[in-house]
């Protein structure tokens, strides 16, 4: 546990060490990947704030009018002294809307990020604007086990708060995997309250995903900026492009870094050959429909509430329940 000047603050930040082991196997396998984890720096979490202000970037938006739209009813599913969990809050922009109804009446507010300036600066000003509120941080990567704070034992449920369709992102074994682990922080007669992005025509997809400004692909190429600044590697961004295209077998948007010309690229004291052409998988974006995603909660322990969604069947938010683990 460290502290700051205002608030306290639980500290798991991974360390470099891990950054540069995964970059290191990801590169090193025939179809070379690198978790989409690592996206997400100050500039990089910055970068995706910016994609969710864009008009072709129709999740954020269409969830926020979902949550305007239903939040009495999502109020009385998360229900009095709760404490609500954030994973990858991010700028917790979506969370001023739930605080609006729910401040007063949760236990605490508990949100947890990977970037610790960005998680800071956000946690600060949900503490000034919600005075009432007992706001606690934690720093961690949230795909791995971090410790609540102790306002957990006064707490009547834990809800798990996950937004932004970030489930997606998750292959199918390790989303439910990921699942499992949320229903056991939630624990018994725990809830959670979650942002599934929705199978829909592939064109809106495409957009969304390689926007005009090109802020998703400076989003995309940030990933060899960090490299080049946090593991001593040398990639040429000029030399990578981004790429994202749905495919519609997995029923994913999976995001590439493709070399433009054949090279050798340094990481540490490391070597790794590009043909033209080859690419770094970087992400994916799961789209679901909404039997695929209850049989999902599922298997991971969860039985499906409530879905709530929009009016064109975009998004939806998904309230669900403990049943086991
Ligand atoms: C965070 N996550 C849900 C975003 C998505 O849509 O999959 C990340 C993103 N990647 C490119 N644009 C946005």
């Amino acid at each position: 546990m460290s502290s700051t000047d205002t608030l306290p603050l639980i500290d798991c930040h991974p360390s470099t060490g891990s950054f540069r082991d995964d970059v290191v196997a990801g590169l090193s396998r025939e179809r070379k990947q690198i978790p989409s984890k690592y996206l997400y720096d100050a500039r990089g979490s910055k970068l995706f704030d910016q994609i969710t202000g864009l008009e072709e970037y129709y999740p954020t938006r269409t969830e926020a009018s979902i949550m305007h739209a239903e939040i009495d009813a999502i109020a009385s599913a998360v229900g009095d002294d709760a404490l609500m969990v954030e994973y990858g809050s991010g700028s917790s922009d979506k969370t001023t809307i739930l605080l609006d109804r729910l401040a007063d009446d949760l236990v605490g507010y508990v949100p947890v990020d990977i970037s610790r300036d960005h998680l800071m600066e956000a946690a600060a000003g949900i503490d000034a604007a919600y005075p009432s509120l007992e706001v606690r941080p934690v720093c961690a990567d949230y795909t791995s086990s971090f410790p609540l704070p102790d306002l957990v034992e006064e707490a009547m449920r834990t809800v798990v708060y996950f937004p932004g369709s970030t489930i997606g992102n998750f292959e199918q074994d390790d989303a439910v995997a990921f699942l499992r682990r949320m229903a056991r922080t939630a624990g018994p007669g725990g809830g959670l309250l979650i942002g599934v992005d929705l199978r829909k025509d592939p064109s809106i997809l495409h957009a969304a995903y390689n926007d005009r400004e090109g802020v998703t692909a400076e989003f995309n190429l940030n990933l060899l900026r960090r490299m080049n600044r946090e593991l001593d590697a040398d990639f040429v961004l000029d030399a990578f492009r981004h790429e994202a295209v749905w495919q519609p077998d997995a029923g994913c948007i999976e995001m590439h870094l493709v070399s433009q010309e054949p090279q050798d690229v340094v990481v540490g004291d490391q070597t790794f050959s590009f043909e033209e052409g080859e690419s770094i998988h970087t992400e994916y974006s799961f789209k679901f429909t909404p039997e695929q995603f209850a049989n999902m909660a599922a298997e991971a322990g969860f039985r499906i509430e409530d879905v709530w969604t929009d009016e064109q069947d975009l998004f939806s938010i998904q309230y669900a329940t403990v049943a086991a683990w």
